[in-house]
C-alpha cells in the first residue's frame, strides 16, 4: 500500500463540497491501495500502520486532483490554420461554414485518413495531454458524419482506452453538422442517425453519450429533440453544444431532457441558466473557443449564483479551439470568465466528473476513489493559476501508478 508523504499543499476538492471548495490539507499524506485512495489527511495523523509502507515524497508539492477534461474532439484528420487567418482578417466562424469551409473541411481530412494514422495521431496528442497533468478525457466523435467514419474515429477511442493510461469517455457527435452529401435532404441524415448509428454505437458499446450541436448551420431544436431521446432509448445520456454562437434554446432543451451537460453558453439567456440550476445539468465552459472566435466571454458568475455547476474543458478541435492545454483553459476561465482559481480547478476535477457521470469514481482525492492525482509546481492553487507557466506539471498519477515525471528537476520559478 503506497503512500504519498511531504504534499505542500493537498486539494481534495470535496464532493459535496460547495463551488469553491477545495478542502485544503496544509503538510499532508495520501495512502492508497491498488487503484483507490484509502486515505487523506495531514501528515501528523498519519495513521500508525501506515507509516511502515513504501512511500514517495512529493517534496512540497501542490497536490490536486487528477485533471478531467470533459469535452473535446480529439480525433480529427489536418488542421484549419488558413481559417485562423480569415477570421482574423474579418471572416466570421459562421461565414466561414456557410462556404463550406469549418467543420465540414474537418470532415473531409478526416474520411481521409486511416484508422491506424488517426489512432497514432491520437497517440501522440495524449502523450502530451498526460503530461499537463490530465488523467481523464472527453473524446467526441462528429469528424465521420457518416457510418463507416464515425465508427473509425469510436473505434479509435476504444483503442486508446484499452491501452491506457488515460482514461478515455466516448461520445457520439454523429449530430455534428448535416455532412455536405446530404445538405439537400437534412431528414435522410437526420432519419439514419437515429434508425441506423445510435442503435449501432449503443448495440457496438462504442459510446456512453450523444451529443448535437445545436446551431443555425448545424442542427434545429426539433432535430436535436429527436436524436437526443433516440439516444436515451438506446441507453446514451445526452450532451448538447448549446447557445455557443446564438441564443437557440439550447439549455432549455438540455434541462428538458435532463442532460448531463450543456457546453459553450455563450449566449445563454436568464431563463436557460435557471433551467439548468433546475435540473442539475452541469454548464460546460469552453473558453479557449470563446477566445479563438472573440467572442464576448460568458460571465460564470451568473451561472454559478443562480447554483448551477459549473465545470471547464478545452474543446481541443481544429477549428474554434486548437489547443489540447487545459490548465491554460482554466487560467482564461478565470481571467476571461470571473471563475476564481479554486471554482477553476473543481471546474476540471469534480465538476468535469459530473459531468461524465463520474462523480463518484473520479475528480476528488477521498477514500474510494480512484488514486488519480497530480503533483504541481506551485505553493497553492491561486498561485498555479496566476503565475502561469508552459507546464507546472512535475508528475501525474493514475490509477495508482505514476505515469509521468517531469524530465529535469527545475527550482520552483
Ligand atoms: O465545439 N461547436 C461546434 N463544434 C466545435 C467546433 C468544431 C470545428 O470548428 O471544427 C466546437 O466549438
Ligand atoms: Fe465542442
Amino acid at each position: 500500500m503506497p503512500l504519498l508523504t511531504n504534499i505542500g499543499q493537498l486539494a481534495v476538492c470535496p464532493s459535496q463540497g460547495g463551488p469553491s471548495e477545495l478542502g485544503l490539507i496544509e503538510a499532508a499524506a495520501l495512502a492508497w491501495r491498488r487503484e483507490q485512495i484509502l486515505w487523506a489527511g495531514s501528515q501528523r495523523e498519519l495513521p500508525e500502520e501506515f507509516k511502515a509502507f513504501p512511500s514517495h515524497d512529493a517534496g512540497g508539492a501542490l497536490v490536486v486532483p487528477g485533471l478531467v477534461d470533459c469535452h473535446t474532439h480529439l480525433g480529427f484528420g489536418g488542421w484549419r490554420a488558413d481559417e485562423f487567418e480569415q477570421r482574423l482578417l474579418g471572416a466570421s466562424y459562421l461565414e466561414i461554414a456557410r462556404r463550406g469551409g469549418g467543420i465540414a473541411s474537418t470532415v473531409a481530412a478526416t474520411r481521409a485518413v486511416s484508422q491506424k494514422a488517426l489512432l497514432s495521431r491520437c497517440r501522440e496528442f495524449l502523450s502530451r495531454i498526460v503530461q499537463l497533468g490530465v488523467t481523464t478525457l472527453e473524446c467526441k466523435s462528429g469528424y465521420g458524419l457518416d457510418w463507416p467514419s464515425e465508427r473509425k474515429l469510436l473505434q479509435v477511442y476504444r483503442e486508446l482506452a484499452a491501452e491506457g493510461p488515460v482514461r478515455i469517455v466516448s461520445t457520439f457527435l454523429g449530430a455534428h453538422i448535416v455532412p455536405p452529401e446530404l445538405r439537400a435532404d437534412r431528414q435522410r441524415y437526420v432519419g439514419a442517425l437515429i434508425e441506423n448509428m445510435i442503435p449501432a454505437v449503443a448495440r457496438q458499446r462504442l459510446a456512453e453519450f450523444c451529443d448535437v450541436f445545436v446551431e443555425e448551420t448545424a442542427f434545429s431544436l426539433e432535430e436535436a429533440r429527436r436524436i437526443l431521446m433516440a439516444g436515451k432509448r438506446h441507453g446514451l445520456e445526452s450532451k448538447l453544444h448549446a447557445d455557443q454562437l446564438s441564443e437557440g434554446g439550447g439549455a432549455l432543451l438540455a434541462a428538458e431532457v435532463e442532460a448531463v451537460s450543456a457546453d459553450h453558453l455563450e449566449c445563454i439567456s436568464e431563463q436557460g441558466i435557471q433551467a439548468l440550476a433546475d435540473r442539475r445539468v452541469v454548464a460546460v465552459m469552453l473558453p479557449l473557443a470563446a477566445l479563438y472566435l472573440r467572442q464576448t466571454p460568458l460571465q460564470a458568475r451568473r451561472l454559478i449564483d443562480q447554483g448551477v455547476r459549473v465545470a471547464v474543458a478545452t474543446d481541443f478541435n481544429p477549428g474554434s479551439a486548437p489547443s489540447y492545454h487545459l490548465p491554460l483553459a482554466l487560467m482564461l476561465a478565470c481571467t476571461l470568465q470571473g471563475m476564481t482559481p479554486a471554482e477553476a480547478l473543481r471546474g476540471a476535477t469534480i465538476e468535469a466528473a459530473r459531468a461524465l457521470r463520474r462523480g463518484d469514481r473520479i475528480g476528488s482525492l477521498e477514500a474510494g476513489k480512484a488514486a488519480d492525482f497530480v503533483l504541481l509546481d506551485a505553493e497553492s492553487v491561486n498561485h498555479w493559476l496566476y503565475h502561469f507557466r508552459p507546464n507546472s506539471c512535475l508528475q501525474t498519477w493514475i490509477g495508482g501508478k505514476q505515469v509521468y515525471q517531469r524530465g529535469v528537476a527545475t527550482p520552483r520559478s
